[in-house]
């Protein structure tokens, strides 16, 4: 009897996101389908040690910094990875020949991997890096995609490349902030972007050091603020808008889903909305069926801009004023738990949490082969 597919799961990891990557952990560890695939916990600790062994999911939850895994952790690590151990990845191919269960989670080969982090170092294509330089296939978007995805300034020039529509921005980098000082930047914002606007850090997510700022003197603290998550930082014009997103599966043929709504229960949907407090998310979003169609096709479009693969939940605005649709941002790793929007955008879609956590996996393993199609030498002839 062939064995189950070991499905390395990677979850918390260094960065402000680090809490709802556990949850999103245990969502998908707790519905991979037992028949099909055996799981292997990863965790990452806040400040970066790799725990494989025991129960990393509880230690995390126990204790974010990871103290309590003691010395189970080491920088950086992929069970296959270690010096200690030279057991190498067994690779889609192998999983179906191999004959035999691996012993204890952590220790032997992975098949394939889940990676559930975050944020940088997780959902920015460092990760991602990792996973290839270790030959094994992971899901969702490759490195570039993985990077363009987490960079709101690179993704939004992209996005307007294609022709997509995207709101009046500025970027602002750490030295050119210093340099010119605040009364330069007060006028430049409100003569080219005007007020309010958003302020918010070129890579951040869950909408970590993002502020809507009314007046020029506010400006200054705001912009302040999201320095400190990013080298980079970009103010927007502020749209009056309803929040649409739409779900999209696939790799070169990739599909979109029916678009939700979110309807933040404060003025924009910052932290608390997403989290704490009882925003609203519509599934699917009421609109006209012209507006959903369009919807889904700039989703599509701005999947293919950023060369995305596997999966990502596509954020748009949609203008009360005039009722035009803006790209706000991509998420290559959407919140993942059966209640995320995500997920509840395929359920109504037609597929079911677990089904889509195999349909992942399995697009995971069609692009690691296609990859292994590509020749890495070269011998001319003649
Ligand atoms: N230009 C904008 N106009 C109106 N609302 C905005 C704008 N930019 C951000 N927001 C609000 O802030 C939230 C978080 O911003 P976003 O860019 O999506 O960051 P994150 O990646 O952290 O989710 C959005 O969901 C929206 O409610
Ligand atoms: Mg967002």
């Amino acid at each position: 009897m062939s064995r189950r597919m070991r499905v390395g799961v990677i979850f918390g990891g260094r960065s402000v996101e680090h809490e709802i990557s556990l949850i999103s952990a245990r969502s998908v560890m707790g519905a991979i389908n037992p028949e099909c695939f055996e799981v292997v916990p990863i965790g990452v600790t806040k400040d970066g040690r790799w725990l494989t062994s025991g129960d990393p999911l509880r230690l995390l939850q126990q204790d974010t910094r990871g103290e309590g895994a003691g010395r189970a952790g080491v920088r950086p690590m992929l069970p296959g990875l270690s010096g200690s151990q030279s057991v190498k990845p067994a690779g889609p191919r192998a999983a179906s020949s191999a004959g035999s269960e691996e012993g204890a989670s952590g220790s032997g080969s992975l098949d394939v991997v889940f990676p559930l982090v975050h944020g940088i170092y997780g959902e920015d294509g460092t990760l991602q890096g990792l996973l290839e330089m270790a030959d094994l296939p992971y899901v969702g978007a490759g490195v570039l995609g993985s990077a363009l995805g987490m960079d709101k300034d690179v993704s939004r020039r992209l996005f307007a490349h294609h022709g997509l529509p995207v709101v009046a921005t500025r970027r602002i980098g750490r030295n050119e902030w210093s340099r010119e000082g605040p009364s330069f930047w007060q006028s430049t914002i409100v003569s080219e972007i005007g007020l309010p606007c958003f302020v918010k850090p070129a890579g951040s997510g869950s909408s970590v050091g993002v502020s809507k700022v009314a007046s020029a003197a506010a400006l200054t603290s705001a912009v302040e603020m999201a320095f400190e998550y990013d080298r980079k930082v970009l103010v927007e014009r502020a749209v009056e808008a309803r929040e649409i997103e739409v779900a999209v599966l696939g790799n070169d043929d990739p599909a979109a889903s029916v678009p939700g709504e979110v309807v933040p229960c404060g003025e924009f949907y910052d932290y608390q909305a997403k989290y704490l407090k009882e925003s609203q998310l519509l599934v699917p979003a009421p609109l006209e069926a012209a507006k959903a169609e369009e919807a889904r096709r700039l989703a599509l479009e701005a999947f293919r801009a950023l060369e995305l693969a596997g999966m990502a939940r596509v954020d748009l605005f949609l203008d009360r004023a005039n009722g035009q649709f803006y790209i706000n941002e991509i998420n290559t790793l959407p919140g993942f738990t059966p209640v995320s929007m995500y997920p509840r955008l395929w359920e109504a879609s037609g597929l079911s949490y677990r089904d889509l956590v195999s349909r992942l996996i399995s697009l995971a393993l069609e692009r690691y082969n296609q990859h292994k199609l590509l020749k890495t030498s070269y011998s001319p002839s003649g």
